[in-house]
């Protein structure tokens, strides 16, 4: 693998400044933002008065804490514009998230808030090992989800030749990836298996193909996945972390030359962690759900956001800015089974400790009797083995999973391609559980 450290004069000053520095930029950023909110949009004035509190209450950045949080119902609630804080002709672009049941949360950005996510695009790709003159091939989706069109702004702002491919059309990706010659990729990590099992069918060998580094997010992935990628394409696997309510990716990301976490782009978006059963803070370090405030949005300003997503706060390392762990899950997708939380990101963990079996993989909950039940599916990696083989691969993932997860669970092993491939966010858990 390349050595792709960013040359340090390269950084936006901010991202190496020393805490202090960073700490006064958001105590002045902060007060603005929530006072802005609270004179524009009608949901945080009442939020604010209800919970008996005022922005010129904030004197130091702990004070936010005192502020009541927003959660995804407040944005339904004000479907479609009622969330925005400027007047709909100064907002330039909608996104929305596609929301399973019900509406979809619609969010705003001013032409500064373009700007200003780009640029952070820019540092993440940036981070991530991009160079200015790199062609970016750019697989996340286009449209509504904020994946494709952030990536795409980010990498042109950085100086990149940037090729739009969008998600689906896996050979088409394979082919324009021989072709144009990328070093970098932005892709979910799931569908960078579909592309490597497309690479594979076409006989072409990954490891030969052009690309330096993948910036991969939008769905948790573990470190084991990092590496079978990393070894399967001789490339970086960084991971990029980021949400439509917050501004869409680019809120935090990892540095190549570290690859220990995702730092927070604190200088535009405040994080905290919680307990997601009581709402209190804990410590830095300590696990729980991350909430953020933004700082400097514009049309959309959001605050202390509950994200859902599981994690913990870490100091900085390669820069300045606070890391957040690699995500373990959201909070909706725990799974409890007989008592016992189980994350999707546990089962990947085991399944990738098993060789002969492909990374592909989706989880079934069911409900026999009185008593949930999880299969997990899985695909072998050679069409051609036995019975009894797949027998013994079988046992082996289901001792993985009760030896170190702690749960039964039944494996059900199919052919290659079994396991439906999804050219975006993977689906890992299907419910079959009545809901009762
Ligand atoms: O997924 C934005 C994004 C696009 C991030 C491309 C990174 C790359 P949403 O569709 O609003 O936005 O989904 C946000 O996806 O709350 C997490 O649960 C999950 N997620 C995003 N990035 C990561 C990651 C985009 N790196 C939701 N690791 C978030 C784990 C992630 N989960």
């Amino acid at each position: 693998m390349k050595d792709l450290k960013p040359n340090i004069d390269s950084l936006d000053p901010i991202e190496v400044a020393s805490r202090d520095e960073i700490g006064a930029m958001q105590l002045q950023r902060m007060k603005k933002s929530l006072r802005e909110a609270y004179e524009n949009v009608p949901f945080y004035r009442k939020n604010f008065d209800d919970a008996g509190i005022h922005p010129g209450d904030l004197e130091n950045l702990s004070d936010l804490a005192n502020f009541p949080f927003t959660v995804k119902s407040d944005l339904r609630d004000n479907y479609p514009f009622g969330m925005f804080a400027v007047p709909r002709e100064k907002i330039a672009r909608l996104h929305a998230s596609s929301g399973t049941t019900g509406k979809p949360t619609v969010v705003a950005y001013t032409k500064n808030d373009l700007d200003m996510w780009s640029d952070l695009m820019a540092r993440s790709i940036r981070a991530a090992g991009g160079k200015p003159g790199n062609i970016a091939h750019v697989a996340y989706g286009y449209g509504l989800f904020t994946g494709g069109l952030g990536a795409h702004y980010g990498a042109e702002r950085l100086g990149c030749t940037v090729v739009p491919v969008s998600g689906g059309m896996t050979e088409r990706q394979v082919n324009l990836i021989t072709d144009f010659k990328p070093e970098i990729i932005c892709v979910t990590p799931s569908y960078m298996l579909a592309i490597l099992d497309e690479f594979i069918r076409q006989g072409i060998d990954p490891r030969s193909c052009s690309l330096d580094v993948g910036v991969f997010g939008a769905e948790p992935w573990t470190n084991a996945m990092r590496h079978d990628i990393e070894q399967a394409f001789d490339m970086h696997a960084v991971d990029i972390y980021g949400m439509s309510e917050i501004i869409g990716p680019g809120v935090a990301a990892e540095c190549v030359e570290t690859k220990d976490g995702l730092h927070i782009w604190e200088d535009h978006f405040y994080p905290e962690v919680i307990n997601p059963h009581t709402g209190e803070l804990v410590e830095d370090g300590e696990k729980g759900e991350l909430v953020f405030t933004s700082l400097t949005k514009e049309a959309f300003p959001i605050i202390r956001y509950r994200t859902r997503d599981l994690t913990r706060l870490l100091p900085g390392t390669a820069r300045s800015m606070r890391r957040m762990e690699k995500i373990t899950g959201r909070s909706d997708d725990m799974i409890i089974l007989r008592g016992v939380n189980v994350f999707p990101t546990q089962i990947e963990e085991q399944l990738l400790r098993v060789d002969g079996l492909s990374p592909h993989y989706q989880i079934e909950l069911s409900r026999a009797g009185r008593l949930d039940a999880m299969t997990v599916k899985v695909e072998v990696n050679n069409s051609s083995s036995s019975q009894a083989q797949r027998d013994a691969l079988a046992n082996e993932l289901a001792d993985n999973i009760k030896g170190m997860v702690g749960v039964s669970a039944a494996i059900d092993v199919g052919e290659p391609g079994a396991i439906d491939r999804s050219a975006g966010k993977a689906v890992r858990v299907v419910d079959n559980r009545e809901k009762s």
